[in-house]
């Protein structure tokens, strides 16, 4: 493995700069780790040329390179640096679930579950282990950035990135990035959060101009983005492809410089998705580095830039200011220091903290006579479809990882035949399954509905897994394929005890779900999948994932039942950037999933915080402990015969003013059978507030909160009312 030092050599090269520079400084500032992160960064912009900076400015996308330089690998991203101050090149890999850096035979890199999965634990201290071992292995590679971090509210079912995110919720998805970004750094690799902002759907990403009102979006997506911010101090915010209200996310103004730098306080630097630069002017809209500028029309912040400054257009303290971010970041999370000592890969480690994340995220929708767990004892197991005697399917796209032993599926039909076709990590369900079956175990492809059915009618127990891909770029069907519903309808009649296992990148449609008795989410379950499919299908883990977003029970209840622009946009653009403009009202404002069900009043399939365990949980005295901030406890007990964990949610029902569900805070305990524990919540006061878009502040109004604990957002075990003072927040 590669791991460069790029420090030898450098350390003591002349400054050949004009500018000014204390005589006898004799290490650069860059290699000065008691100096802190702001001066390292003055002192070294002092030093650089104006074409030095410029080369700091605009990236490139390794892949697309026609000459790749010795120290680039094919990735995500990449900046020569300049030696002769000591900064190193600046080397970039996406993504969340682990380093995609993808020759044709795959890599050595561990592939935690998908976001969703991730999202569906509630849970940080994974979210944080998972975002430390990624980035070791980060490190490991010599790059000193991961473009992790994508936090894009779950708006739409049919949105292709969804198993990249972290659901729909606003506090949820913010503190798990959070608290994923914070792992990532803590290791010294400089995260992202992206993509900001509104990049909701796959479909013409490059042309869709997101409509919202201030008040909705600082309530929604720009909430889920300040608490990741707040909790993760990322180094870098990655700007997204689309428009937002008219001008492009990565040269709007407001945003960059208005919400993020005055209002967020916002130190880092904003780094352009790759081919979402337009302009020279997006530099005085906020917008501190182009990347990948391969996939740009122009590199605009090269010579066009450099024009710019000189031509007074783009003042150079812009520049310096520009560059001063940049460094600062990476500095701050010690991501271009002097390489610290790596210690070796630890693969079974890391492979294990995969598999408790993939654990963790499976979620259990329904358990009719307690047909899971299943017992070792079953007389015989019908395994069928899902390709699960090969492995798990796992998201496509600039994400990608691509683990030594995958195997690639058939292109499905009307997929660009740039995405290639699923890639499955080599963890088969089906050999974890036999391991621990004592029973006869036979695998049917599912390929063949008659050979399946007759499969399943000689087993004790069928279990069917079915699977939905999705890939960055393109937008899914919310439904599985007809194929999928009529294997699944065609199993479950020949045999009752049938079990579905899904593996999904988001909620989908299950019209069929009646006929079935027990049914799992696995999500892409990562390079561990199969075997921790397995332990929760035989009860070595009780079950304890909650669902990140709805699953609607129909099209009509969506709030779009089919993504904007669609007759519009081709799905492989002759140009990267290219796509005709057009625009999508988000109607639904801040009320996002949960929210938009419960305003509607619909009920859904599976409810937004849903998921079963193979224990039972009573709930009983909820109190408010205090209201400044609001504090309530709850009294939470396991009243079956097994250990399990219970995630406790408390939601606000009715506002002052109206009816308005919003999650306001959760508490994870795990519980042995009888045991209770009363679990505290502290309430973040921005979610009881609403934006006040004239004062620029949140506003909490006086008066009565309709409160209530449960289980999940449409199941109220509890409820009751608080008092509030009214108040205003700054941001
Ligand atoms: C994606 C980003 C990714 C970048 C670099 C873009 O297409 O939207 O999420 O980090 O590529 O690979």
């Amino acid at each position: 493995m590669k791991t460069p030092n790029f420090f030898i050599g450098v350390a003591l090269s002349p400054i050949l700069s004009a500018a000014p520079v204390s005589a006898q400084q004799a290490t650069p500032p860059a290699a000065q780790v008691a100096l802190s992160a702001d001066e390292r960064a003055a002192r070294l912009v002092a030093m650089l040329t104006l074409d030095e900076k410029i080369s700091l400015l605009n990236g490139h996308f390794p892949r697309m390179m026609r000459v790749l330089p010795a120290d680039a690998a094919p990735s995500g991203g990449y900046f020569a640096g300049v030696p002769r101050v000591g900064i190193p090149p600046i080397r970039e890999t996406d993504a969340s679930v682990g380093v995609a850096e993808n020759g044709p035979y795959g890599n050595d890199a561990t592939a935690l579950p998908s976001g969703a999965s991730l999202a569906a634990t509630w849970d940080p201290v994974i979210a944080h282990d998972g975002g430390a071992m990624i980035a070791k292995q980060t490190k490991q590679r010599g790059y000193n950035v991961l473009l992790a971090g994508g936090v894009n509210l779950v708006r739409d079912a049919f949105n292709g990135r969804n198993f990249e995110y972290l659901g729909e919720g606003a506090l949820l998805a913010g503190r798990l990035a959070g608290a994923s970004i914070a792992g990532i750094q803590g290791q010294h690799v400089a995260s992202t959060v992206k993509h900001f902002i509104l990049n909701a759907q796959e479909t013409g990403r490059h042309g869709i101009d997101a409509r919202i009102g201030e008040g909705a979006l600082r309530e929604s997506d720009l909430l889920a983005f300040e608490l990741a911010i707040e909790d993760g101090q990322p180094a870098s915010v990655m700007c997204a492809y689309n428009k937002v209200n008219g001008r492009y996310a990565c040269e709007n103004q407001d945003l960059l410089t208005g919400v993020l730098r005055k209002d967020w306080g916002y130190k880092g630097w904003v780094m352009s998705d790759w081919g979402a630069t337009h302009s020279v002017a997006a530099a005085n809209a906020g917008l501190d580095q182009q990347s990948g500028q391969e996939l740009d029309k122009e590199v605009y912040y090269g010579a066009p830039l450099k024009a710019a400054v000189l031509a007074g257009t783009v003042s150079q303290s812009r520049v310096d200011e520009m560059v001063h971010r940049v460094l600062r970041s990476l500095f701050a999370v010690g991501a271009i220091d002097p390489q610290r000592s790596l210690g070796p890969l630890d693969v079974a480690g890391d492979n294990l903290v995969a598999q408790r994340a993939a654990e963790a995220g499976i979620v259990l929708l329904k358990n009719d006579g307690n047909i899971l767990p299943l017992a070792a004892s079953a007389r015989s197991l019908a395994v069928i479809g899902g390709h699960a005697d090969v492995g798990v399917l796992s998201g496509g796209g600039s994400s990608q990882v691509m683990p030594y032993g995958y195997v690639r599926g058939a292109l499905p039909a009307g997929y660009p035949e740039s995405a290639k076709g699923p890639v499955y990590h080599p963890s088969a369900p089906l050999d974890a399954i036999k391991r621990r079956a004592s029973g006869q175990v036979t695998f049917d492809a599912g390929l063949d509905i008659a050979s399946a059915v007759a499969a399943a009618k000689a087993a004790d127990v069928a279990v069917v897994f079915v699977e939905q891909w999705a890939l960055e770029g393109v937008d899914v069907s919310v439904r599985l394929s007809d194929h999928q519903e009529a294997l699944i309808a065609a199993v479950a009649a020949a045999n009752p005890k049938t079990v579905v296992v899904m593996e999904t990148g988001g909620p989908v449609l299950t019209s069929w779900r009646g006929k079935i008795p027990a049914i799992i989410e696995a999500w892409y379950p990562g390079g561990a999948g199969g075997e921790a499919i397995a332990r929760v299908l035989f009860g070595e883990v009780n079950p304890q994932g909650r669902l990140p977003m709805t699953f609607a029970d129909s099209l009509d209840q969506m709030p779009r039942r089919s993504p904007a622009g669609l007759d519009l946009a081709p799905v492989q653009p002759k140009k990267f950037w290219e796509s005709k403009p057009f625009s999508v009202d988000y109607k639904e404002g801040s009320s996002v999933g949960y929210r938009w069900f419960a305003e509607q009043g619909f009920k859904p399939a599976f409810p937004f915080g849903y998921g079963l365990s193979y224990t039972t949980f009573g709930y009983s005295d909820l109190t408010v402990v205090g209201v400044d901030p609001l504090k309530v406890k709850v009294a939470i007990k396991n009243t079956g015969n097994r250990a399990g964990t219970e995630t406790a949610q408390l939601y606000l029902l009715r506002g002052p003013a109206r009816k308005q569900q919003r999650l306001l805070g959760w508490s994870k305990v795990e519980l042995q059978p009888g045991e209770s524990r009363v679990v505290e919540i502290q309430v973040d006061p921005r979610l009881l507030a609403n934006w006040d878009a004239r004062a620029r502040q949140w506003k909490v109004a006086g008066g009565q909160y309709r409160l209530a604990a449960g289980p999940n957002a449409s199941e109220q075990r509890l409820s009751m009312t608080a008092k509030m003072r009214a108040a205003t927040l700054r941001p």
